[in-house]
């Protein structure tokens, strides 16, 4: 049977000397190589003590090879990786402070929940008293006080996710490092946990690294977002930077909807084949993207507007519509309107606009 839990014992305490005491972690070159394919390339990261962490990036990013040299279970092929001040490079993964929640949480089918949360602590020989209160508050913590006697056959999908949630938290681990381990879960659940993990986070001061492909998962999680593509970071930052402030195509078409117009720019424009576009004010470049974001974009009048198309296709989404513009070049364009307005005639011309201020330049 898989076991999502790595149990550890405590590491060496923190040494002051050698890093910043707000470090939980820092990866300096840190890569792996299979054969000749990186997996993840020569990679710098700093994650702080207390922090939310996610690791979003498409399939075969390399966010699970991250996470799996960062608890041990991979070798990297070069580079150091430091947790708490100390070389961790070559510890054996039961030897790290790091708890981890993989996707796969599976529980041991023929122990109850108590006795699933409890098997860390057995493993560790935690003396009995001690390990009852442990799991009661582990138990608690997730909300499943009352489900101790029951076997995971008995549990929902999120009631399972949460006692391998326990499992890990029972043992206090400082760093807990969880793979798209909500991705199991409906909609409805998966926010419910993503503020259960908020909460616990908030409350046990951990560290945690959390991976996703839900770019709305990350947005609503983190603290910070490492977007990964192709095995390497492409960039890190606070949610709303990242969002507002892309510093790519990759990461401005990942992260959220966005309207990307390519082009070259002649004084304050960008010339495309969509139109002649209003740049943000000392745009420095020859030829670039602009991003524009569906919630910058108004409806006007065609006459003056920056851009005029047809209106294919009005998308209700509660207070504000997804509208779909399509241009007479064919391009797409995707507008939020809000929805108690009267509504706009399908095929009819429309124009849109936007401050060209709120758009970003990106530097090609
Ligand atoms: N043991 C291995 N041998 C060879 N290649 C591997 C191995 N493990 C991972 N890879 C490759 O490394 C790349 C990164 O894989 P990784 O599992 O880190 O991606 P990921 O970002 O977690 O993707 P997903 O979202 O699908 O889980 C992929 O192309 C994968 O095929
Ligand atoms: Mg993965």
């Amino acid at each position: 049977m898989k076991n999502s839990v790595i149990d550890v014992t405590t590491s060496t305490p923190v040494s002051a000397s050698t890093t910043s005491p707000a470090l939980k972690l820092q990866a300096e070159g840190l890569c792996k190589f299979y054969d000749d394919f990186a997996a993840l390339h020569p990679t710098e990261l700093k994650v702080h003590a207390g922090e939310l962490l996610t690791l979003l990036g498409p399939s075969g990013s390399g966010k699970t090879t991250l996470l799996q040299l960062i608890c041990g279970l991979v070798q990297p092929s070069d580079g150091i990786l430091t947790i708490d001040g100390r070389d961790h490079t070559g510890t054996p993964a039961s030897q790290r402070d790091v708890g981890v929640v993989f996707q796969n949480y599976a529980l041991f089918p023929h122990l109850t929940v108590h006795e699933n949360v409890g098997f860390p602590l057995e493993m560790r020989r935690v003396a009995r008293g001690d390990a009852e209160r442990r799991i009661a508050e582990a138990l608690a913590m997730v909300g499943l006080a009352d489900f101790g006697k029951r076997f995971p056959s008995e549990l929902s999908g999120g009631q399972q996710q949460r006692v391998a949630l326990a499992r890990c938290l029972v043992y206090h681990p400082s760093l807990i490092l969880m793979d798209e381990s909500l991705s199991a879960l409906d909609r409805k659940l998966r926010e419910a946990m993503q503020i259960e993990i908020r909460r616990i986070h908030r409350e046990t001061g951990s560290t945690i690294i959390f991976v996703t492909h839900d770019q709305e998962e990350a947005l609503a999680l983190s603290d910070r977002i490492c977007l990964m593509n192709s095995g390497r970071i492409e960039q890190i930052g606070s949610p709303q930077e990242i969002y507002e402030r892309p510093v790519s195509r990759f990461a401005a078409d990942f992260i959220g909807v966005s309207n990307i117009f390519e082009g070259r720019v002649e004084s304050d424009r960008l010339v495309t084949t969509e139109g002649a576009l209003p740049l943000p004010a000392a745009t420095q470049a020859v030829k670039g993207f602009l991003v524009v974001r569906p919630e910058h974009i108004r409806f006007e009048e065609p006459e003056g507007a920056t851009l005029v198309g047809r209106l294919i296709e009005t998308i209700y989404a509660g207070p504000q519509s997804r509208l779909i513009v399509r241009l007479d070049s064919g391009f797409t364009i995707t507008a939020l309107r809000s929805s108690s307005l009267p509504p706009l005639q399908h095929g009819e011309p429309v124009g849109l606009s936007w401050n060209p201020e709120d758009a970003r330049f990106l530097d090609r």
